[in-house]
C-alpha cells in the first residue's frame, strides 16, 4: 500500500548492486511513495548491468560515483541536482565492503591495507558524501540521511571482523555530522542497525546461514527483511519524522533488546 509519504522529494539511492540488495528495496519503495532519485553505484558494480533494470522499472538515471573518491561524489550530487530539477530531499548510503571479510582473515590477522579499504569505502564515504552535500549546500532544509548497520557495533561477533570496528566509526561519524549539519541546515543524519539480511554483502560474511538463523530464533518477530528496511527508512525520508535526527536505529524484529528467547533454550536441550 502506498501513501505517498515521499511526493514531490528528491533523493540519491546509493548500493542498489542486486535485487536482494536493501537499497533496491528501498527505491522501489521510495518510487512507489512518490519520489524522484537517481541511482549510484560504484563503477565496477556497474558492469553486472542489473541496475538498469531498476532505473527503467523507478524511472530513474544512473550516476556511477565510487564512494571513496571526493571528485566523483562531487560530480554526483551536482549532477543528480541537475537532473532532478532542485536540491535533494533524501540520501540512502547503503554500501558496505571489507576485504578482510571476502579473503576470510580473522579479526586479530587483520590485514592492514585491507582494514584502511574497508574503512574508506564503508564508514569515511558517509563523511565523504554529507562533506562534498554540504560544501554544495545541496540538500534542502529538513533533508534526511540513513545510513544502514549492524549491530556489531555494540556487541561483539567473532566473524563480523573488522565490519564492526568499521560500522562503529559510521554510527559516529552519522552523530558528529548530524550535530554540525542539523545546526546549520537543519538536515537529518540517522543509522538504521538491520536484522542479518540475504544479499551479497550478507552471504559474504562467514557462517553467515547459521547465524541468520540464530539471530531468527532470538527476535521475538524474527528477523526483519530487506522490504521491511525499505519502509523504514521511507519513513525516516519522510516529513513524519522530522525531529529524528543522530540516533543509531535498531530494525531487527526485537533482536538487540532480547537476551535469550525460549526457541533458542528448547534447541540447547533446557526443557519449557
Ligand atoms: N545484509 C546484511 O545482513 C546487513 C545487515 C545490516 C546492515 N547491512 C548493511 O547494509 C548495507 C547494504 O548492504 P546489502 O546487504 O544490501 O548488500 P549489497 O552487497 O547488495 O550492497 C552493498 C553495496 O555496496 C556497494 N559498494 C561497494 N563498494 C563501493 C564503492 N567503493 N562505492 C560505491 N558503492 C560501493 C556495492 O556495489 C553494493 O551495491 C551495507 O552497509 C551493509 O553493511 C547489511
Amino acid at each position: 500500500m502506498a501513501y505517498n509519504l515521499l511526493k514531490g522529494k528528491r533523493g540519491i539511492i546509493t548500493g542498489a548492486l542486486d535485487e536482494n540488495s536493501i537499497a533496491w528495496k528501498v527505491a522501489e519503495k521510495a518510487h512507489e511513495e512518490g519520489a524522484t532519485f537517481v541511482l549510484t553505484n560504484a563503477p565496477i558494480a556497474m558492469r553486472m548491468g542489473e541496475i538498469n533494470v531498476l532505473a527503467k522499472k523507478t524511472n530513474s538515471q544512473i550516476i556511477p560515483a565510487d564512494a571513496t573518491s571526493v571528485e566523483e561524489l562531487t560530480n554526483l550530487f551536482t549532477q543528480a541536482q541537475e537532473v532532478l530539477g532542485g536540491k535533494i530531499d533524501f540520501v540512502l548510503h547503503s554500501i558496505g565492503m571489507s576485504v578482510n571479510i571476502r579473503k576470510n582473515i580473522p579479526y586479530t590477522e587483520s590485514n592492514y591495507d585491507y582494514f584502511q579499504k574497508g574503512i574508506d569505502v564503508s564508514a569515511l564515504s558517509l563523511h565523504k558524501m554529507l562533506s562534498v552535500a554540504k560544501k554544495l549546500d545541496a540538500i534542502n532544509e529538513w533533508g534526511s540521511v540513513v545510513a544502514l548497520t549492524y549491530m556489531a557495533a555494540q556487541r561483539t561477533y567473532p566473524f563480523y571482523t573488522d565490519m564492526a570496528d568499521i560500522k562503529a566509526m559510521l554510527e559516529s561519524i552519522a552523530r558528529s555530522f548530524g550535530y554540525h549539519y542539523g545546526l546549520e541546515k537543519k538536515v537529518r543524519i540517522n543509522t538504521v542497525s538491520q536484522s542479518p539480511t540475504k544479499t551479497t554483502a550478507g552471504s559474504g560474511i562467514k557462517g553467515f546461514g547459521d547465524f541468520y538463523d540464530y539471530a531468527d530464533a532470538i527476535a521475538p518477530l524474527g528477523n526483519a527483511d530487506a522490504a521491511s528496511c525499505a519502509d523504514y527508512c521511507i519513513t525516516l525520508f519522510s516529513d513524519l519524522t522530522r525531529m529524528v535526527t543522530m540516533q543509531n536505529l535498531f530494525h531487527d524484529g526485537g533482536y538487540s533488546s532480547t537476551g535469550v528467547s525460549m526457541e533458542v533454550m528448547t534447541k540447547l536441550g533446557v526443557e519449557q
